[in-house]
């Protein structure tokens, strides 16, 4: 396996910037999720790994390999995409040993790593079949095995889950996972589900716009966004994000919400104070908030959706801005239009500039 490296690479389609002087690493035997909204420049990315893609500028490398002038089929990558692409004429074992076959292996080294690929897989039993005789899940698993079959220096998967229901997604999900320890793999993994990426990605690489914006271990994405596209785009319900101006209070700063004051905590006042910040925005997760009596924030209980395990209840603040609590099914359920208070730890407040957009650290 190898890791594969991106450096200042763009992507231009005519006037379009599909990719934005991207530079980046997937390690050694990492799976590495590239997560964004559709449009952003994900397949754009991974397709210029396989090289079905040339960079307008920048470069790539595969292990210490720069690939920008190796060929497609030199390049020993393997892509899986949401579309399976199977050979319809062919069956299962065909459709498997199909990488070997362009590559000249000779028929019993084909059909010892065809039916390992296949065991791997649990396609045992389906190996004489037609793709139109399999589940959308089995065929899902058939392109997995067609990518492992020639022990690939890395796997460029794009959505490969896509086509599956919600269930199987899940559960293949946690196979795929699998499959990538089993085989020591390096995996760059395309998605626009943030919940895949959480819970697969070694590290996640967001991107919007062709632009990467952050990447880290899911956690560390999820506790320190470093801005509000990341704050907004990584967490359901989404993170509460709420502006207002700075304004003093007493000897330090708060940020004004309609009639209520939100006072910050000294460092993050300093900071404020230090960089000449007249609004802000304030960014609290839906499960860091809780209706309490003493609660800074006033609010009307607009809807409370119940989902079983949890509830959220939907707010309007007093300017109308709309504020999400996630709620333990056991916590008593506020009615719908009534009047409540919004409380947090101030620890857990996230707070970035209105103009930049980027994250406020305390200082
Ligand atoms: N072959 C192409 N020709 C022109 N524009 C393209 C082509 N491929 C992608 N794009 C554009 O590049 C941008 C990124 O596309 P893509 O990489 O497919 O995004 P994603 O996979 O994140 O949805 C989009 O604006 C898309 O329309
Ligand atoms: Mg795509």
């Amino acid at each position: 396996m190898a890791r594969v490296v991106f450096e200042h690479v763009t992507k231009r389609f005519g006037d379009v910037v599909a990719v934005r002087d991207l530079s980046l690493e997937a390690f050694d035997r990492e799976f590495l999720v590239l997560l964004g909204p559709s449009g952003c420049g994900k397949s754009t990315a991974l397709r210029m790994i396989a090289g079905l893609e040339d960079p307008s500028e920048g470069s790539i490398r595969i292990g210490d390999r720069v690939v920008d002038e190796v060929e497609p089929k030199d390049r020993n990558v393997a892509m899986v995409f949401q579309s399976y692409a199977l050979y319809p004429h062919m069956s299962v074992r065909k459709n498997i040993e199909f990488p070997l076959r362009t590559r000249k292996v000779g028929k019993e080294e084909r059909e010892k790593l065809a039916s390992e690929a296949a065991h791997t897989l649990g396609l045992e039993t389906l190996l004489d079949r037609k793709p139109a005789q399999l589940s959308g899940g089995q065929r899902q698993r058939v392109a997995l095995a067609r990518a492992i079959v020639r022990r690939p220096d890395a796997f460029l998967m794009d959505e490969p889950l896509s086509n599956l229901d919600a269930k199987l997604r899940v559960q293949t999900r946690a196979e795929l996972v699998e499959l990538q320890r089993r085989l020591e793999a390096t995996v760059i993994y395309v998605t626009h589900d943030q919940v895949e990426a959480m819970t697969m990605g070694d590290r996640i690489a967001i991107m919007s716009d062709g632009v990467l914006q952050q990447i880290g271990p899911p956690q560390s994405v999820y506790e320190k966004p470093g801005n509000l596209f990341v704050a907004r785009f990584i967490g359901t319900p989404a993170m509460n994000t709420v502006t207002g101006p700075v304004v003093p209070e007493g000897e330090g700063l708060a940020v004004a919400i309609a009639s209520s004051r939100v006072p910050l905590p000294a460092p993050y006042a300093k900071a404020v104070g230090d960089a000449g910040l007249t609004g802000v925005v304030i960014g609290v997760r839906p499960e860091h908030l809780t209706l309490a009596s003493e609660g800074l924030l006033p609010a009307t209980v607009s809807v409370v959706e119940s989902l079983g395990h949890e509830r959220h209840v939907i707010c309007r603040l007093e300017d109308g801005q709309m504020v999400i609590v996630r709620q333990q099914s056991s916590e008593p359920a506020p009615g719908e239009g009534s009047m409540v208070r919004l409380a947090t730890d101030l620890h857990h407040l996230h707070l970035f500039d209105v103009h930049t957009e980027q994250r406020i650290e305390p200082a």
